[in-house]
């Protein structure tokens, strides 16, 4: 197998993209992909601070180390979920990361706002705990943003992501949430920040054979709620399909980007209040986070 670039031996085979690639220039297509990401859908400039996401796994980690090499202004944001051995090595990442980059770090622990940590949450609301977490996650990245004065804020959401939550909201015909799933959402309220994906180009294989080739140390590790979830079984399912027929994945989520998603975009514009309580974006008078925040208190 030779480098489609430089015909060097390759390191590894992109069966869908129909090349190989030597670890140089396997890091240079990466690059580009992020860099494609990034112009398309005008995620951000660099005249502006990017707040980016990261939980210490491959994917965020990758991402930052990305963008730090193509000289963006990034902070990153680790949110401490509380979720035993699992937290405390996934903050311990990031930590290094960072340091081992002078880049600056911010870390919120979920347990200082919502009143508990994530498996407390989950026995109070007797939900899934990634319901409560992922309501957590949103709610705190906006507002950290927010806070220190941030416009977007990155994930490391990786193809592999993005289309297994398409498959899940197409399989229960989530019509709501398809307008909503996209690589880049504007802000629709002052206190509402950008959103972007820029790693939606790429599959979580191609994330970990980059943090591995640039040596980033990450938590393998999932996390231990994410066992059994619905949307591990969507990625079996698209794996299965993409072992079969490579390119299946990144046609069916670039198909809806493409073709189908303005399809579902709602005509009327959903009205966005400040919640009473903390100012931040809702659709009701009190959002779904300091509702959540009051059943912690009450249950504790
Ligand atoms: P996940 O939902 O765990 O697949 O994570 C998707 C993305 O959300 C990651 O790539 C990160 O950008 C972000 N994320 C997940 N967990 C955390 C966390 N604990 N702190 C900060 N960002 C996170
Ligand atoms: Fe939120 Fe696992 S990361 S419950
Ligand atoms: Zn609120």
């Amino acid at each position: 197998m030779k480098c489609r670039k430089c015909g060097d031996v390759a390191v590894l085979e992109l069966r869908r993209h129909n090349a190989a690639f030597c670890a140089p220039d396997f890091l240079e297509f990466f690059r580009n992909q992020v860099r494609e990401a990034v112009r398309k859908h005008r995620m951000f400039g660099r005249d502006e601070r990017v707040l980016v996401a990261v939980s210490g796994g491959k994917d965020s980690l990758a991402l930052w180390d990305v963008l730090l090499g193509e000289g963006y202004q990034t902070t990153g944001l680790y949110l401490d979920l509380g979720i035993f051995d699992y937290s405390v090595e996934s903050r311990a990442k990031c930590e290094a990361f960072a340091a081992a980059r002078g880049a600056p770090l911010l870390v919120v622990p979920v347990a200082e706002a919502v009143g508990a940590p994530v498996p407390v949450i989950q026995a109070v609301t007797r939900r899934p705990p990634c319901s409560g977490c992922g309501l957590s996650k949103r709610y705190l990245m906006n507002r950290a943003a927010l806070e220190h004065g941030m416009p977007v804020v990155a994930t490391g959401h990786n193809l592999d992501d993005e289309a297994a939550t398409l498959f899940g909201s197409v399989m229960h015909w989530q019509t709501d949430a398809l307008p909503r799933q996209s690589p880049a959402l504007p802000s629709t309220h002052p206190k509402l920040v950008r959103r972007v994906k820029p790693l939606y180009r790429l599959s979580e294989r191609e994330t970990a054979a980059y943090a591995f080739l640039r040596g980033i140390d990450y938590i393998v590790e999932e996390c231990p709620f994410a066992e059994g979830a619905t949307s591990i079984a969507h990625k079996e399912i698209l794996n299965r399909m993409e072992d079969a027929s490579p390119g299946a994945k990144h046609n069916f989520l670039f198909g809806f980007l493409d073709k189908a998603r303005a399809a579902f975009e709602r005509a009327e514009a959903v009205a966005l209040n400040e919640c009473a309580r903390c100012g931040q974006v809702t659709t009701g008078t009190v959002c779904a986070f300091c509702k959540l925040a009051d059943q912690v208190k009450r249950a504790t």
